[in-house]
């Protein structure tokens, strides 16, 4: 049996879900800090595939596989997490101000779904204290990092593009590439902010304040969005990255449906209010990203992911449009060979295909179908 699998079962799974976080989440950084056992840890878990070689929005990457937002908010260990594999790791969801977050029970598992509910409701240290932890930072392997921003919560909406721009001036010097979270079911009012008369000012202002910030590059500005928008708002929001020169689009967030349940998990959790992620996210997360793919073709580079849980999974995503692709969820279920085997499912799938390079086969699936 798996290593992992009796770990969940024997001590991960009987912990309260958060706390399980913490724990794996120190174990991981604490690993990292030692010289000889991180290299030998990240030679196994993050053996280099020359041929998945990636390169989005000018950022030359190791592979396309990361780690979505929400699982390093504060920016702690994003050495532990490369050594782990993921070719970047997005941190964040960082708000203007600190804030704690809603109260506790906050995350619970539905193990038998392979999914999450969260409403952990931004948690984090405030754009300030994170800037300067990542300007502290001597990064030990090379990894990409992005940074996730959103709305404090006691800011009223219509400041909301103030508290943006206030996380992106602090921020944005420090991040390979920067995204503005609008899909979040967790802050009240959050997602309304993917109404194109809402959004269009707000990434505007927010790629304002990036170039004013950093001048030596241009960092590239993605927005993340929700499963839940109905098709046109996802046609008018892709629209809308066409005509502002957005770098990429990120679909998708977790979602307030809870459609793709089974009936194994206690109705007590499904019912819990928050966003609902992992492998019941998975159908409608792929068609969004058709969607968007049929859309905006190669002009905006998306970035897959909810409910990718293999291989399998991450090579779907690719075909049906994404250049990257992210996890979350199933890292919880899988452990930390999770990514050492969508990396190895990756390179054999791309030998097996017909295309020459993974940059060929970004789209083919939603090209075959749209052409
Ligand atoms: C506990 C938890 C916290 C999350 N926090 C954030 C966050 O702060 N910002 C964000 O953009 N997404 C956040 N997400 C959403 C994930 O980044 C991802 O979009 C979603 O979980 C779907 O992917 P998955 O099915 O692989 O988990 C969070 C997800 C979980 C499970």
């Amino acid at each position: 049996m798996h290593l992992y699998r009796l770990l969940f079962r024997l001590v991960f799974r009987r912990m309260d879900p958060e706390a399980a976080h913490h724990l794996a989440f120190r174990w991981i950084r604490l690993t990292a800090r030692v010289p000889v056992l991180r290299t030998f840890l990240a030679a196994f878990f993050a053996p280099r595939h020359k041929e998945l070689r990636t390169e989005a929005f000018g950022l030359r990457m190791h592979g396309p596989f990361g780690l979505a937002a929400g699982f390093d908010k504060n920016a702690v260990g994003i050495d532990g997490l490369a050594m782990l594999g993921f070719d970047h790791v997005e941190i964040g969801t960082v708000t203007g101000r600190p804030q704690p977050g809603n109260p506790r029970t906050r995350l619970f598992r539905l193990t038998p779904d392979r999914a999450l509910i969260n409403r952990m409701g931004f948690n984090n240290d405030g754009s300030a204290a994170v800037a300067a932890r990542l300007a502290a930072r001597r990064p030990v392997f090379r990894t990409t990092v992005g940074v996730n921003i959103g709305k404090t919560k006691a800011v009223p909406e219509s400041e909301a593009v103030a508290d943006y721009v206030l996380s992106t001036e602090r921020l944005a010097a420090h991040a390979d590439y920067l995204v503005v979270n609008v899909s979040s079911p967790n802050t009240p009012g959050l997602r309304s902010l993917q109404a194109v008369d809402q959004l269009r000012p707000l990434l505007t202002a927010v790629r304002a304040a990036a170039d004013r910030g950093v001048t030596r590059r241009r960092v590239p500005l993605l927005v993340k969005i929700a499963p839940d928008l109905a098709d046109e708002d996802i046609d008018a929001v892709a629209d809308l990255a066409v005509e502002l020169g957005l770098d990429g689009i990120i679909a998708t967030n977790t979602t307030i449906a809870r459609e793709g349940l089974g009936l194994a998990s206690d109705p007590a959790l499904t019912a819990e209010t928050g966003g609902l992620s992992g492998a019941p996210l998975k159908a409608r997360s792929l068609e969004v990203l058709r969607r968007l793919y049929a859309r905006v073709g190669d002009r905006i580079t998306l970035v897959g992911v909810g409910g990718v849980e293999n291989a399998e999974d991450a090579w779907r995503r690719i075909l049906a449009g994404a250049t990257l692709v992210q996890g979350y969820s199933a890292f919880i279920y899988e452990g930390p060979l999770w990514s050492r085997e969508i990396h190895h499912g990756l390179a054999a799938r791309l030998a097996a295909s017909p295309y020459a390079t993974l940059a060929e086969a970004v789209g083919a699936d939603t090209r075959k179908v749209t052409e």
